[in-house]
Parts: structure tokens; sequence; C-alpha cells
């Protein structure tokens, strides 16, 4: 399926928009909605209008996964969990088992066996391979990586494991992060974008070039949006 590009005026507030309305829709349908969250910066000013427009939303159904973080405990200035609770996850009727966080604290490979574990356990009981992610939001470094997939990583020739301990160029560089198989389960697929030094790499990616692992996100039968500052 080709990918939508969504070039935004008000990158923070439109990506918030197109996000909580995707929630509602399904949550009108279904009782759960499982949102895997990107790290890095781009998101945290949307995860801030996301919390803006709580009420809209039943947090209380939603489940909350992260696609990476840095091998670094919880209340670390790198941590991707804490920029989500303190721009999101604190500010909404979220109940706390319902926020997986990656265990940067423990060894890289026994926080990504333990995660792993979490996801398939969680999957199992809905009768699926790998956890399909309703939405699962990514972000873009200006050299193509996504989560921490990082370019000429062994990480991206991973078939079988959903999530594996990984080293990445961008500092900090002991990581955990999603792999492409359980990327590629899910439902709907969004990447992040306001940088506009990343449009060569973009554009790239659009090209499909194979170099960068970005290039190698396509969800097997979901959608894959581009949500790009104009
Ligand atoms: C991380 C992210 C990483 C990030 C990109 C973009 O842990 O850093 O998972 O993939 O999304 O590097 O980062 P910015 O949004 O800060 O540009």
């Amino acid at each position: 399926m080709k990918p939508a590009i969504v070039r935004l005026d008000r990158f923070e507030t439109g990506a918030a928009e197109f996000i909580s309305e995707a929630m509602r829709n399904a949550l009108s349908r279904s009782g759960t909605y499982r949102l895997g969250l990107a790290g890095g910066m781009t998101p945290a000013a949307i995860y801030e209008k996301l919390a803006l427009g709580a009420e809209a939303i039943s947090w209380e159904q939603v489940q909350i996964t992260f696609g990476d973080e840095r091998c670094v405990g919880p209340d670390h200035a790198d941590s991707n969990y804490r920029m989500a609770r303190e721009r999101l996850l604190a500010k909404v009727n979220l109940p706390a088992e319902n926020v997986h966080r990656i265990r940067g604290e423990l060894a890289p490979e026994v926080a990504a066996h333990e995660y792993e574990t979490i996801l398939r356990s969680m999957a199992a009981q809905r009768g699926e391979e790998r956890y399909v992610h309703d939405l699962l939001l990514l972000g873009l470094g200006p050299d193509g990586h996504t989560a921490s997939l990082f370019p000429g990583s062994p990480a991206l020739q991973e078939t079988e494991r959903d999530v594996i301990a990984t080293i990445g160029t961008k500092p900090p560089p002991q990581r955990v992060t999603m792999t492409l198989p359980l990327i590629n389960a899910a439902r709907h697929i969004c990447f992040l974008v306001n940088d506009p030094a990343k449009q060569p790499v973009l554009d790239e990616i659009l090209r499909g070039n194979a170099a960068l692992p970005a290039t190698h996100v396509q969800p097997v039968s979901g959608a894959l949006t581009w949500l790009i500052a104009r």
C-alpha cells in the first residue's frame, strides 16, 4: 500500500488532531486501543497537545507501548518513557498497568527479552503471533534511522525477534528497540517529521533507498502515513 503523505501547517496541533481522531474512531468501535509511542523530541509537543484534548479520548481503554528506549532509568533525562510521562501519560486518565515501559535500567538483553515476553503475552491473549499496534508512532533520524534501527545495523536483519538490544549512533548508544517484524505488524504506522533538514532523507526513503532503515517500515497489511511539517 502506498504511504499517505500529509503536510501540516500547524504541525503539533495537526498531528495531535490526526492521532486523536484515529483513536476516537477506533475506540467508538472497540473496547481497547493499542498506541505505540515514538521517542526523541519531535513527539514531545504533540503529546502535550494530546494531553490538552485528553477528555476527548477514553484513555482508560488505551494500552501504551514504546517503539524504543535508551538504556537508562525511567527518570533519566534521556529516557523516552520520562518524556512521554511528563508530556502526556501523567496528565491523562491512564491506569498505570496500561503503560508498558521498556525497563532501560536493566541489562539491555534482559530488558529486551522482558519486553518481548510482555508483548507476546498480550498478543497471545488475542490469538495474535505478535503484538498488533492500532497505531504506532515513529520518528525519523537525519540518517534515516527510526526507533533504534540504525543504518548498517544487524538489527535490520532480524526476522524472528520482536524486541532486541542494539547499539545506535545517536547517543546514548545502548538501546532496546522494536524490530521491523513487530513494527510492520501494526494496523497503522505514522511517522512524525517536523524538521525541514530531514526532507532529503525523506525523499530518499520515499524513493525506496534500501540503505535507509525507515525505508523498510512497510506494514504487512496496515496503513502508513507520513505527517510532515509544511
Ligand atoms: C530515539 C528515537 C529516534 C528518534 C529520531 C528522531 O530514541 O531517539 O526513537 O528514532 O525518533 O532520532 O529524533 P527527534 O525527534 O529528536 O529528531
